[in-house]
């Protein structure tokens, strides 16, 4: 891991609070990811599960936490299983948890090898009644791979088929929305890096780069600030290709006139960023340019200042749209006729602005949160309007993250990265 050491407080909280949602006679367990096999003998980089993650700290494959607040042995009330570790292994693969090491991590005093598992459980779930299964019930989820959380459901049901079982999932995508101090300050981080990479953007771009080159650039900058890489694949996305919303091909020439829009972030600690930036590639925007780009920049302010506690997710995106109507209408892309005539479930608006303004964000990008309940402090969302215009060959988005106060305006953690046209302008021409 290339990040510092995390305070092991987060994660003994975590699991206090989730303990806390728990049923008389439950336990909860919480598989790590699997390293996912490229063919022959090779593998993708490990990343962890954000909720194990989340719950404990620990950053390695095989590994599971049992969370068993009632457990007749208090030894047992939060348990660590990792993989055995020695010095052969040490030798071929480096260092990885020893038992000392996982306490340190996490906090939690008892942890066993992996090996061990099957017996602890047994005995474990002799004390219980409930099983809770931590099953992804993410709005956005749509996964056909079977993880090994999957596989450990579909094994412990067949073995413990007297069992009640509850879903994990509702109790975490509550807490996991509200963020700790710890976890806005690894935000800030992975914000701070972004920033440092957009600023190195800056200066290089000019016309004949190839957009793969601005990709390079972020990470250049992202791994040496110890970030473990992009939080998602960025776009890099110039001229007509901002018009593809998902591009992520990044493999064109940036064109002198052209404006190149960018939605890259980098991760810290497994925590996310998500930034959109758009960009004049030889430096200066031109005027038409400049009239879309405020309009979408007075549609992030205004959608930012709603971004309080009560304000429910659906009606926030009714006013958003209402805001970006009305600057449609100022640069001549919609008519009133168009608007008195539109439909209710695609206003017109949607014509060129057809993605939401917020999402949840922190360990996952797209992360945690109950999107039909009233907003809250703590919480930290994207804000990202953009307007599309493949007739015009340009698109712009622009896109901050913000942290949710108990009163006022929310916090941005992106308010150093350059978004006013004359700051992006200045850096480039410097
Ligand atoms: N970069 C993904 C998003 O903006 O939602
Ligand atoms: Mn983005
Ligand atoms: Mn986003």
């Amino acid at each position: 891991m290339k990040y510092h050491p995390i305070d092991p407080k987060l994660f003994i909280k975590n699991r206090k609070n989730f303990m806390a949602k728990m049923k008389p006679s439950s336990l909860a367990v919480f598989n790590s990811n699997d390293i996912f096999t490229t063919g022959a003998d090779s593998t993708m980089p490990f990343k962890q599960h954000r909720d194990i993650f989340y719950l404990s700290g620990a950053d390695q494959e095989n590994t599971i936490l049992v969370l068993f607040p009632d457990s007749p042995d208090p030894a047992h009330r939060e348990v660590l299983f990792v993989t055995e570790t020695n010095e052969h292994i040490a030798i071929w693969e480096g260092e990885k948890l020893t038992k000392e090491r996982a306490t340190e991590v996490s906090g939690i005093k008892t942890v066993y090898w992996l090996n061990d598992f099957d017996k602890k459980f047994f005995e474990m779930m002799t004390q219980c009644d409930t099983i809770y299964f931590n099953t992804n019930e993410h709005y956005r989820q749509a996964v056909e791979m079977e993880s090994r959380e999957d596989r450990f459901i579909k094994k412990t049901k067949a073995q413990y088929p007297a069992h009640n079982y509850a879903k994990s999932a509702p109790i975490l995508q509550r807490l996991r929305a509200v963020k700790d101090q710890i976890e806005i300050d690894l935000l800030q981080q992975a914000c701070d890096i972004t920033n440092t990479g957009f600023r190195r953007v800056l200066e290089f771009t000019k016309p004949g780069v190839m957009e793969f080159d601005l990709e390079a650039e972020f990470l250049h900058e992202f791994i040496r600030r110890r970030s473990d890489g992009f939080a998602y694949t960025p776009i890099i996305a110039s001229g007509n290709n901002a018009n593809v919303l998902h591009y992520i091909e990044n493999n064109q020439e940036c064109k002198d006139g052209d404006l190149i829009l960018i939605d890259a972030g980098a991760q810290y600690a497994n925590y996310a960023s998500d930034m959109s930036r758009t960009i004049p590639v030889n430096g200066r925007y031109t005027d038409r340019q400049k009239d879309v780009y405020n309009a979408v920049l007075r549609v992030k302010n205004e959608a930012t200042k709603m971004l309080v506690p009560g304000t429910l997710w659906k009606e926030y995106h009714v006013e958003v749209g209402k805001i970006m109507t009305s600057e449609l209408i100022g640069l001549g892309l919609l008519d009133k006729t168009d608007v008195q005539n539109e439909n209710p479930d695609w206003p017109a608006y949607k014509k060129y602005f057809m993605h939401g303004t917020s999402h949840h964000m922190g360990l996952d990008t797209h992360d945690y949160g109950i999107l039909w309940e009233p907003m809250q402090a703590g919480n930290v969302f994207t804000v990202e309007p953009g307007i599309y215009l493949p007739e015009e060959g340009f698109g712009i988005r622009l896109e901050d993250d913000v942290v949710i106060n108990s009163s006022g305006e929310p916090f941005n953690l992106m308010r150093d990265i350059p978004i006013e046209i004359e700051e992006i302008e200045d850096l480039m021409n410097k």
